[in-house]
């Protein structure tokens, strides 16, 4: 297979589901393409759940290893003129999941050829990233096992490094990413008598203020953590005292230290707070991903694949992790692995928008890299 035929091949899928991209667990289309593409390559494939599908290569004795791409689109309107701009108003693939699934693809078509390789490969397309759940729903059906896997790897694309190149870095690389609900109850009466009532608004503000020294105060400055309160909704008219006030927001983290300290200290802080003021709370606490941590062995087997297809100065290795969560830590919890990044980053391109941005774009040109390292990687286990 020559560079141009990789590159064509990944191309066309990516711009098929670019087209018509479909939302966290509703990939129906995502997932016919997907099997469609491992069909006419004649590799063995299964649907796991509503969208979910696990395409297996099967070859003797030897390892197993775990390939996993995402695929679905986030609640955006794309902003792009191009030909193969979103076709569904309202939803757009600004995390790329498209060149992730379009990447996959391209490394099951390079590794079904390759008659060297002794063992089992999955390749595992998730549905349902971005509303976390989707990678422990495949995980519950038992992708993970029969035979067990050894160890995972993943790609994510990246337009904050330049396009063509990798990026590996072991240890925590994402965050733990926790959701909060908190009600405050008061009690309610005239705006005019504060004092025979007790002002949710007040009591609210004041927690608010307080859940912000929990990370500036109480948590070690060099273990990084955010608290985030996103909404705060609490009364109905000027002139009534609010009885109630909702606050909802999230907590980041990148240490399990720190992800079991901080539910503890909200729960403390709006303990004194409402027993100050004679009100009450309750907290809901929700755990939506974990930590994504690469393992040491796994980012450096990574890192040596990388050099066997890339120059060295197109081999990055991020200083700092980021506040940022993804679901592929589930997978890290069953088997070692590691996540790592394809730059897509280009400024003659313009795709150097964020994630989640509606004039996300990336280098298509970027795209073989990202399949070559992922079956460099399968073929030196
Ligand atoms: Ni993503």
């Amino acid at each position: 297979m020559t560079e141009k035929s990789l590159l064509d091949f990944v191309t066309k899928i990516r711009r098929e589901i670019h087209q018509y991209p479909e939302l966290g667990n509703n990939e129906f289309k995502t997932a016919k393409v997907i099997e469609r593409v491992l069909k006419s390559l004649g590799i063995p494939h299964k649907r796991v759940g509503k969208t979910g599908v696990l395409g297996e290569i099967k070859r003797g004795p030897g390892p197993c290893v775990a390939l996993r791409a995402d695929m679905d689109a986030l609640p955006l309107t794309e902003i792009s003129k191009s030909s193969y701009a979103s076709k569904i108003p309202g939803v757009m693939h600004a995390c790329g999941h498209d060149a992730h699934v379009a990447m996959l693809l391209g490394a099951a078509m390079i590794l079904k050829d390759d008659k060297n390789i002794s063992g089992t490969v999955k390749f595992i397309f998730q549905p349902n990233e971005e509303g976390a759940g989707g990678a422990l729903e495949l995980i519950k059906k038992g992708i993970m096992n029969h035979p067990r896997v050894e160890a995972t790897f993943g790609l994510h694309v990246n337009p904050r490094f330049p396009s063509g190149s990798v990026a590996i870095k072991s240890g925590p690389l994402m965050a733990a990413v926790d959701k909060f609900e908190i009600e405050i109850m008061g009690q309610g009466g005239h705006a005019a008598y504060p004092h025979e009532g007790k002002d949710a608004v007040a009591i609210a503000s004041e927690a608010v203020q307080s859940l912000q020294m929990i990370v500036s105060r109480k948590v070690d400055p060099v273990d990084p953590a955010v608290l985030t309160v996103g909404t705060f909704n609490a009364g109905t008219r000027y002139n009534i005292l609010a009885g109630r006030a909702t606050l909802t927001g999230t907590v980041r983290t990148l240490s399990e230290k720190t992800h079991a300290l901080i539910p503890k200290l909200i729960r403390q802080t709006l303990d004194g707070i409402t027993k100050a003021h004679g009100a009450k709370y309750v907290l809901n606490y929700e755990v939506l991903g974990s930590v994504l941590s690469n393992d040491k062995t796994m980012a450096l087997h990574a890192r040596k694949s990388a050099e066997k297809i890339l120059p060295m100065n197109l081999i990055h290795e991020p200083e700092q992790a980021s506040m940022g969560g993804e679901d592929f830590a589930e997978y890290l919890k069953f088997s070692p692995g590691c996540f790592i990044y394809v730059g897509t980053g280009s400024q003659r391109l313009k795709t150097t928008a964020p994630w989640h941005h509606p004039g996300f774009n990336l280098d298509e040109s970027a795209l073989p890299v990202g399949s070559k390292l992922l079956a460099q990687i399968v073929r030196d286990f």
